[in-house]
C-alpha cells in the first residue's frame, strides 16, 4: 500500500455539485502553489486535453468542459510544495472552498495505485489515460527539431517502448488505464498530438 493512500472513496460535499471557480481562479492557485513553469505546463496540457475531450467526445456543455479542465490544470497543484502529501493537499484544499465533488473525486483517483481511489466517471478514467501519456508525447516532442511539427502516432508508440525514454512515464498506469476506456491507445495518442500542442 502506497503512503500516500487517501484512505477515504467520498470527496467533497454533494451539495457543492455545480460549484466550479473560473479559470483566473484556478491560474492563481496554479501559480502561487507551482513555480515550476514545466510543471505547470503540463498541468496545462493535461487542461487542454481534458477540455477539449468533454467537447468533442463527451457533446459536453460550457459548464461541463469547465469541470473536466479544471481537474487537469490541478491535478498536480500540490506535487512540488508537498511531494510527500501529493495529491492530498489540493483535495482538501478544494474541499475547503466548497468545489464540486466530481472534480475533487477526479483528482483524487487520477493515481489509483498511489493514491488507492478508484476511477469512476468518465472524467476520473480520463484523466488517468491521459495524465502519463500527455508527459511521453511532450517528452518526444522536445526531442524533435520540429517540436510538434508532423509528429506521428508510431513515433510516440516507439518511445513508449523504450523503457528508459521519460523513464518516470508509468506505462503500466497507461495500459491499465485503456482497459477501463473503450478508447485505442492510437486514437488517444493522436488526440493528446492534436490538442495539447498549443497549451502554453
Ligand atoms: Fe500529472
Amino acid at each position: 500500500m502506497s503512503d500516500r493512500f487517501l484512505n477515504r472513496t467520498t470527496f467533497g460535499d454533494v451539495k457543492n455539485a455545480g460549484n466550479l471557480m473560473t479559470l483566473d481562479e484556478a491560474h492563481a492557485l496554479l501559480y502561487e502553489w507551482v513555480p515550476n513553469e514545466k510543471l505547470r505546463l503540463h498541468m496545462k496540457q493535461v487542461a487542454a486535453n481534458m477540455k477539449a475531450w468533454a467537447i468533442e467526445k463527451e457533446n459536453a456543455d460550457e459548464q461541463t468542459a469547465l469541470k473536466w479542465e479544471l481537474a487537469g490544470l490541478l491535478h498536480d497543484a500540490d506535487w512540488e510544495k508537498y511531494p510527500d502529501q501529493h495529491c492530498k493537499v489540493i483535495v482538501e484544499e478544494l474541499e475547503k472552498r466548497n468545489i464540486d465533488p466530481g472534480v475533487i473525486h477526479c483528482i483524487a483517483s487520477h493515481g489509483p495505485k498511489v493514491f488507492g481511489v478508484e476511477p469512476e466517471s468518465k472524467m476520473d478514467k480520463m484523466i488517468y489515460a491521459i495524465d502519463e501519456l500527455s508527459g511521453l508525447v511532450h517528452a518526444y516532442s522536445l526531442l524533435r527539431p520540429e517540436k510538434y511539427e508532423g509528429m506521428e502516432v508510431k513515433g510516440v508508440k516507439k518511445r513508449l517502448k523504450e523503457k528508459a525514454f521519460a523513464a518516470q512515464v508509468s506505462r503500466e498506469d497507461i495500459a491499465d488505464a485503456l482497459t477501463r476506456i473503450d478508447v485505442t491507445l492510437e486514437e488517444l495518442i493522436q488526440f493528446i498530438i492534436d490538442h495539447q500542442k498549443d497549451a502554453s
